[in-house]
């Protein structure tokens, strides 16, 4: 008998889906029969699978409610953030599209010899694992370019989110992509590992860092694996600025830190700001407001919903302690909800100026404040990570920024903006422990296909012989 996995919403505790497990005679079939379906997949012309991608937008945007409340139910987002996520996941299938063309198209130029081609070709078979923090909107951010470029994909979802997985795949074959050339397996890491193990070409990653420094060892002797790996960061944003509202640069730093109850690798963790006066009003407008952030369920009009799971929450208050242990001062900690669910995590603000914390990154609401004296050391401990994920700065003097987006080191930078909100049409990625060079979003097409160069004549012609012609 199969393993019997089930998802739970962290703010009631009820159970949302339930399902077997895929072992590892799964994953086996599973690629089997997506490497016997590939080639057929492959020979489409790139029209028909761009229209099938296009049937799936439209499929998605008919269950756009029922999938939305799907992704509340099974992370706990409030419903008001689920249906951003669908709308995004509609709206990445029209960028993929222009990516493919753009990226990863066909080019022919004449020559005297004939024509220069450029062509690319789809890898194979593609296994994708997915994160809980965007169940749909991430997976879907490998899927629809993969598909597009004409490779099969085995998606395995989070084992905390397995329903929205089940739904995703669901709507593609609604929209007609074949059973075989896209296919779900459930489960965790024992399903990931026996899929990996299989004859695979590609794996898509979005997820932790730990995860990802686990697959770049596992497949160091596979190199005609191609890895994508999408992981996270322990993001810096510096705040260096006496003449804005503190209660203006509080709201930026609160949309960076604190938004999807700080479960988006793009968060703010740590928070860089001037010693003195403009330091202290910014970090006491923060508190106020952090304070205050409303945190509630479903449909509740609340910034913030609970953390994806107790045990989340649990690992994450342990996390906090050791940050206290070491020397970390609270100046805000919302961390257990009083009246409210064990899963419930609301904001903390913590003062580890001078204290030596360990470069990681808690998966939660978590801000650590770093007092700095001068603008090239706020660059300086930006950079003090092992990850380049994302960075922010809020500053109105331009030369500042135009220090800061040439020194910081991370694939995302921003200015007024907050740390989060990643666009599809923009490339997202990042350095060191935050990914291998291999940005996802817009740039997916790059990694979803191999290019191909060829000089071409119709007719056979000898070429001159130096010493001889
Ligand atoms: P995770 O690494 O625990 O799991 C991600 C997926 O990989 C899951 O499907 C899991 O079952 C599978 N997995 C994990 N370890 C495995 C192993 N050893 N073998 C086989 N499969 C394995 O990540 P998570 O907790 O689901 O997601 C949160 C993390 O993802 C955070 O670190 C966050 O920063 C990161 N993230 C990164 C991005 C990005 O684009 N850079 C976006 C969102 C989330
Ligand atoms: C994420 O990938 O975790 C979120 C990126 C964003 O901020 O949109």
């Amino acid at each position: 008998m199969p393993n019997l996995l089930k998802s739970f919403n962290p703010a009631t505790g009820d159970c949302v889906w339930q399902g077997a497990e895929s072992d590892e005679a799964a994953c086996a079939v599973a690629v089997a029969s997506a490497r016997a379906a590939a080639s057929a997949w492959a020979r489409r012309p790139v029209d028909e699978r761009v229209a099938i991608a296009r049937a799936y937008a439209g499929v998605l945007d008919q269950r756009r409610e029922a999938l939305a409340r799907l992704i509340a139910d099974e992370t706990g987002k409030l419903v008001w953030e689920a249906r951003t996520e669908v709308t995004a996941m509609i709206g990445k299938v029209d960028i993929a599209i222009r990516a493919q063309a753009e990226r990863a198209g066909t080019s022919d130029t004449a020559q005297p010899f004939g024509r220069a081609v450029l062509r690319h070709h789809p890898h194979g078979v593609m296994a994708v694992l997915g994160p809980y923090n965007f169940p749909g909107h991430l997976p879907n951010g490998h899927i629809v370019p993969a598909l597009i470029a004409g490779n099969a994909v085995i998606f395995k979802p989070s084992e905390l989110t397995p329903g929205t997985g089940a739904a995703m795949i669901d709507a593609w074959h609604a929209a007609g992509v074949p059973s075989d050339v896209l296919q779900v397996l459930q489960g965790g890491r024992d399903t990931g590992a026996a899929l990996l193990g299989q004859d695979i070409d590609g794996l898509l990653f979005t997820g932790s860092a730990s995860a990802g420094r686990h697959f770049r060892r596992a497949f160091v002797d596979r190199p005609g694996v191609i890895l994508a790996l999408e992981l996270g960061g322990n993001n810096p944003l510096v705040v260096w600025d006496d003449v804005t509202d503190p209660a203006i640069l509080a709201n930026l730093v609160v949309h960076s830190a604190f938004v999807t109850t700080g479960q988006r690798c793009s968060c703010a963790r740590r928070l860089i700001v001037p010693h003195g006066s403009a330091g202290d009003a910014l970090v006491a407008a923060l508190v106020d407001l952090a304070a205050r952030l409303p945190i509630g369920a479903g449909e509740d009009a609340a910034f913030m919903g609970p953390l994806v799971s107790v045990t989340a929450a649990r690992a994450s208050r342990a996390a906090l302690r050791d940050l206290i242990a070491a020397g970390a001062r609270v100046l805000l900690d919302r961390s257990a909800i009083e009246g409210r669910p064990e899963a419930f995590f609301g904001p903390v603000v913590l003062e580890s100026t001078g204290v030596a914390v360990p470069d990681g990154e808690i998966f939660a609401p978590v801000l650590q404040i770093v007092r700095v004296a001068d603008f090239p050391a706020a660059i300086a401990a930006a950079n003090a990570t092992a990850f380049g994920l994302s960075a922010g700065l809020l500053a109105t003097d331009q030369a500042l920024w135009d220090r800061f987006v040439s020194e910081i080191r991370a694939g995302v930078v921003n200015w007024n903006r907050p740390t989060t909100g990643a666009a599809s049409a923009a490339p997202f990625g990042g350095l060191g422990e935050s990914g291998n060079h291999r940005p996802s979003a817009y740039y997916a097409a790059d990694y979803c296909a191999y290019p191909v160069a060829s000089f071409e004549s119709a007719e056979l012609k000898p070429l001159p012989i130096m010493g001889l012609d």
